[in-house]
């Protein structure tokens, strides 16, 4: 087995393969004048298993077209099989045609990454209409969560109210609170653009002199955690801190987010400042060693 920090990657496949005691490769990536990708694949592949880890963050379309790329590079090189490890997987958001026309993205996809890959492994994917990884891709699909990480960094804390923001963070606020014996209460939201949400209690919750602990999967423009934020503030929450897998931190959020008071700490399936929960011993478990 060969673990292969592609460009996005090498922040977390070089912990991988050392925790799973795998030999590691990785991949130079440089563009020609017209944006081309051009790619050189560096380790040992033939006949291993190449497993190429990749978090598709800040440039989703270069780092898809980089790993299809690399995959059939992997076996003209004897590679056996190639797996694809995504600690952030993109375009799952938009997983129905709302409109006509509108690309149902993660469906278009779906197929196309299992035509090119014999296995997939994504931490924490934002399923939400679809509710398993079979549903979207016809290759063996493993679904990792952060949550146990998250419950336990937050477990010491005295009597903490864990909140979820939207209906589909219960998957994580109300599962990492269970795993705690905390309470746990999710908000209703309702998003009215990529930057305009409003959060909402949908009953009356004991917020006062509280701490209080926002868990989501992920934070992209950060609004729907400042509104909460918000919120909960105005409730008289004594301290506020968020939890969410994936900090994309599009826009400076995570400075916006910080400007409240509140704390933010994110896993590292994407590197950022406040990445400071390390996911890579989850995945290097999927490899078996
Ligand atoms: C949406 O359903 C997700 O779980 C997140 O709540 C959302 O993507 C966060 O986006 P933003 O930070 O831009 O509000």
């Amino acid at each position: 087995m060969i673990v292969i920090g592609c460009s996005h990657g090498k922040h977390l496949a070089r912990k991988i393969a050392k925790k799973a005691t795998c030999a590691y490769g990785e991949v130079r990536q440089s563009f020609f004048p017209d944006d081309e990708q051009h790619l050189f694949l560096y380790g040992q592949v033939e006949r291993r298993k190449a497993i190429l880890v990749q978090s598709f963050y800040n440039a989703p379309d270069s780092c898809l077209m980089e790993v299809l790329l690399l995959a059939w590079q992997a076996r003209q090189m004897g590679a056996t099989s190639v797996a694809l490890m995504a600690p952030f997987f993109p375009y799952m958001r938009q997983d129905r045609s709302f409109h006509l026309g509108e690309v149902n993205s993660i469906h278009a996809l779906g197929p196309v990454i299992s035509a090119v890959f014999d296995e997939i492994f994504i931490l924490d994917p934002h399923l939400h209409r679809e509710k398993t990884l079979g549903h979207i891709f016809s290759i063996p699909g493993h679904r990792l969560t952060a949550n146990p990480l998250t419950a336990k960094a937050i477990k010491s804390l005295k009597n903490p109210l864990i909140v979820g923001p939207d209906w589909e963070s219960y998957k994580w606020a109300q599962r990492t609170a269970e795993l705690i014996g905390a309470e746990a209460t999710i908000l209703r939201k309702e998003r009215f653009g990529a930057r305009s949400v409003d959060v909402q209690f949908p009953k009356k919750i004991p917020v006062k002199g509280r701490h209080c602990v926002l868990i989501d999967d992920m934070i992209s423009t950060g609004h729907t955690l400042l509104e909460t934020i918000k919120k909960l503030k105005s409730s008289g929450a004594k301290k506020i801190t968020c939890y969410a897998v994936h900090g994309l931190f599009v826009e400076g959020a995570l400075e916006k987010l910080m400007k409240t008071g509140a704390s933010v700490i994110t896993t590292n399936s994407i590197p950022n400042p406040a990445g400071k929960i390390d996911v890579s011993g989850l995945f290097a478990e999927k490899l078996g060693k």
